[in-house]
Parts: structure tokens; C-alpha cells; sequence
């Protein structure tokens, strides 16, 4: 393939494609994105102004903004990421999560699929919507239940796994009825360099950076599969290039941990690297808040699928990977100047304002 249309391409887990793609193949990226408050430029590095990056700032519920932008670049092939990704905003505000991640899926396979009826022969069969989702979809996971595989029920318990499982239906629909050649994938949690400090793992390093208190909510004791974000990414680029039509594979670290001993590895990793002036760990500013409502007990994701098939295997561990993210954290002050605007702060009273008060 040598033009892969992006969606979502300037947020965290796309820019790391857009990256990969740039820097290890000769494809062409057209990233569709509309720059909301999470996106940012800078993640995508050299990738940024490099002739084979087109970058077009586009909503993706925008039906005719998106039929342009498939007549001027006649893409081989979807990737789809764009979309609202973060659970405890979706519990403030649900609205957005249906509009982009439900109506834009569908405007996009509505486009996708017009100008799909159009190509013929091996442009036509070659073609791919891959459909880019979460675990969470799968629901809440007793602590003795084995991991999910492709073919557990959905039992979406927020806003956003709704929004993202109602996705994931319309997008299998689309085959069904209609031919579309679709590959899904489902992944468990993501960390690394340039994710937005609204999620886990880079909160807890930029409060633990500017001695803030670490708010974990509940006990601590809710369980998440991590996987490094250029793992996912090289998932997703052999998915694409290599997956079965109509088929789903998951995604995930075999890393299963409790948030507390993430947060704790966090701790342990910046005493070494950057100790609190008062001498004492890092692990001291943990502080136990509200739980979050609904909050699921465990993800867990059986990968042996995509393994099995396709010979993908994740890179690094959960400690080699935190301590690579840590580190970029650490080294990029700058881009992590530029995330703090006033949205962030407002985000960061709604959310945390009742749970830290005295
Ligand atoms: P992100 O929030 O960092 O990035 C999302 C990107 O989509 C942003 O650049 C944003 O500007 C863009 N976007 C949002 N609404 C848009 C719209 N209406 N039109 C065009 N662009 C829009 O998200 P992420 O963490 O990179 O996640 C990417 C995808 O991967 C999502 O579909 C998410 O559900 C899925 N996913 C994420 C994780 C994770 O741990 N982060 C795990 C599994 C699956
Ligand atoms: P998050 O990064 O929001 O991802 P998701 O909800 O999609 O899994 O949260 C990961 C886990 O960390 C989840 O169990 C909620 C918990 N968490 C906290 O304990 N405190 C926080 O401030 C945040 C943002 C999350």
C-alpha cells in the first residue's frame, strides 16, 4: 500500500503510526484530524513536514469535508483512531463521545464506502477500513475470569466503551451488509512518550514531577493490561497490511498489574531519576480519592490470535517501557508546556478539585 488514509493521527497512539510509517516505509499518511484539545503536532516529530505526510484538519462527522479529502488523495486503505478516548470525561460529558466516535464512525464508513463502490478490480479487493478500538468494550472482569479473547460478548460499562462498542458494531454491520473489507482490532491500555497527562500513567509522572498529590482512585486494586505504544503501533501497521478481511484481533501486553503497583513502579523509577528535594519517595504523594462510577475491576486480554497468525510480539516489558516513557517525560519539558493550556487546567478542577480537598 502506498496511501493510508489516518484518522486521529495527531493524538497519541496515531502520531506514533504516522512516526512509524514516515520513518520506516515509503507509504504516503494523509492524517485526518481535527487538532481537539488532546492532539498535538509536535508529537509527530520530523514526521510533521515531511513530503510524505499530508495533514488535513478535518472533522471526521464533516461528510463533505471527509469526500474531499478521499476524491484529492484516493487512499488504499483506512486506518481509523480518531475518536473522544478518555473514560472519566466521558462520565463528565457523554455527549461528545456519541457525536465523534459513533456518528463520525459512521460518517466516515458511509464516505469510505461510497468511494469504495467506485474502485475496481485489485484496488477494490486490496482495499481496507481498519477500525481501530479498546478492550473495554468487553466489560468489567472478575479476578479468577480468563482474559478476553475475539469472541467474549460486549459489555460496554461507560460512556466511551458504549460509544467506542456501538463503533465497533457499526463497523461489522458495514461488512456484513454492505461487503466493506474491515479488520478490527481491540487493545488493552496504552502508555508512552506524548500521551495526553489526563490518562494514569502520565498524570502520575507530571504530578509526581511538580510534587502534587497522586490520586488513585478506590483502593488501587483495579487491574489493567499495559502495552507500550510502538508495540501497538507495529500491531497495528501488520493488521493492516496482513490481516484477514472481516476479522478481529486484540492487542494487549500480557501485563496485567493493579494501579497501584504501576504507580508505585512510577515512584520507584523517578526516586533514581529524580528525587523530591525533601529526600522522602515519591511514593509518599499517593493519596486514595473517590472511585470512579462504574469503574471497572479488571481488563485482561487474551493475544494469542494476532500472535498465533500474524507473529506479532510486543517489545517491552512493562518496566523497560515505563522507564522509557519517564524518560521522555523527563526530556521534553517543552511539549509538555505546550499540553498545560488552560482546557488542561479546567480538566484537572473538574476532575480532581472535590476528590483532593483537604
Ligand atoms: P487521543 O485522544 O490521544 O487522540 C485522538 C485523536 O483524534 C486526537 O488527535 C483528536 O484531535 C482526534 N479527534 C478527536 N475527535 C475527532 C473528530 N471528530 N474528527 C477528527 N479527529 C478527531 O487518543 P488515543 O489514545 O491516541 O486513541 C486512539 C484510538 O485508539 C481511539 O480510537 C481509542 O479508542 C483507541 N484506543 C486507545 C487506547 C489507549 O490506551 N489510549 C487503547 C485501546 C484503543
Ligand atoms: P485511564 O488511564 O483513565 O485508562 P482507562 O480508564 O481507559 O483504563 O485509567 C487507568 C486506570 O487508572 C483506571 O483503573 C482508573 C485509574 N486512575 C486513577 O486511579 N487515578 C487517576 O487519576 C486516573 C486518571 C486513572
Amino acid at each position: 500500500m502506498k496511501r493510508i488514509l489516518i484518522t486521529g493521527g495527531a493524538g497519541f497512539i496515531g502520531s506514533a503510526v504516522v512516526r512509524q510509517y514516515i520513518a520506516e516505509t515509503n507509504v504516503t499518511v494523509i492524517n485526518v484530524d481535527k487538532l481537539s484539545y488532546c492532539a498535538n503536532l509536535d508529537s509527530l516529530g520530523d514526521a510533521l513536514h515531511h513530503p510524505r505526510h499530508r495533514l488535513e484538519r478535518v472533522d471526521i462527522t464533516d461528510r463533505r469535508a471527509l469526500e474531499r479529502v478521499f476524491r484529492v488523495h484516493r487512499p488504499q486503505a483506512v486506518m481509523h483512531l480518531a475518536a473522544e478516548s478518555h473514560v472519566d470525561r466521558s462520565i463528565h460529558g457523554p455527549e461528545a463521545f456519541i457525536h465523534t466516535n459513533v456518528t463520525g464512525t459512521l460518517t466516515l464508513l458511509e464516505v469510505a464506502r461510497a468511494y469504495w463502490n467506485e474502485l475496481e478490480g485489485e484496488d477494490k479487493t486490496a482495499f481496507r477500513f481498519h477500525h481501530v478500538s479498546t478492550d473495554e468494550v468487553y466489560g468489567d472482569l472478575g479476578p479468577e475470569e480468563p482474559p478476553f479473547t475475539e469472541t467474549t460478548p460486549y459489555a460496554p460499562s461507560s460512556p466511551y466503551s458504549a460509544s467506542k462498542a456501538a463503533s465497533d458494531h457499526l463497523v461489522r454491520a458495514w461488512a456484513r451488509t454492505y461487503g466493506l473489507p474491515v479488520v478490527i482490532t481491540n487493545c488493552s491500555n496504552n502508555y508512552g512518550p506524548c500521551q495526553f497527562p489526563e490518562k494514569l500513567i502520565p498524570l502520575m509522572i507530571l504530578n509526581a514531577l511538580d510534587g502534587k498529590p497522586l490520586p488513585l482512585y478506590g483502593r488501587g486494586d483495579n487491574i489493567r493490561d499495559w502495552l507500550y505504544v510502538e508495540d501497538h503501533a507495529h500491531a497495528l501497521r501488520l493488521v493492516l497490511s496482513r490481516g484477514r478481511a472481516g476479522e478481529t484481533y486484540n492487542i494487549g501486553g500480557r501485563a496485567e498489574r493493579r494501579n497501584i503497583d504501576v504507580v508505585h513502579a512510577i515512584c520507584d523509577h523517578l526516586d533514581h531519576l529524580q528525587p523530591r528535594p525533601d529526600g522522602q519517595s515519591h511514593r509518599t504523594a499517593i493519596r486514595f480519592v473517590d472511585d470512579r462510577p462504574g469503574h471497572d475491576r479488571r481488563y485482561a486480554i487474551d493475544c494469542s490470535k494476532i500472535e498465533r497468525e500474524l507473529g506479532w510480539r510486543p517489545q517491552e516489558s512493562l518496566d523497560s517501557g515505563l522507564e522509557k516513557t519517564i524518560r521522555w517525560y523527563l526530556d521534553n519539558p517543552q511539549w509538555v508546556e505546550r499540553v498545560r493550556s488552560g482546557a488542561y487546567r479546567q480538566w484537572l478542577d473538574l476532575n480532581y478539585a472535590e476528590r483532593l480537598a483537604p
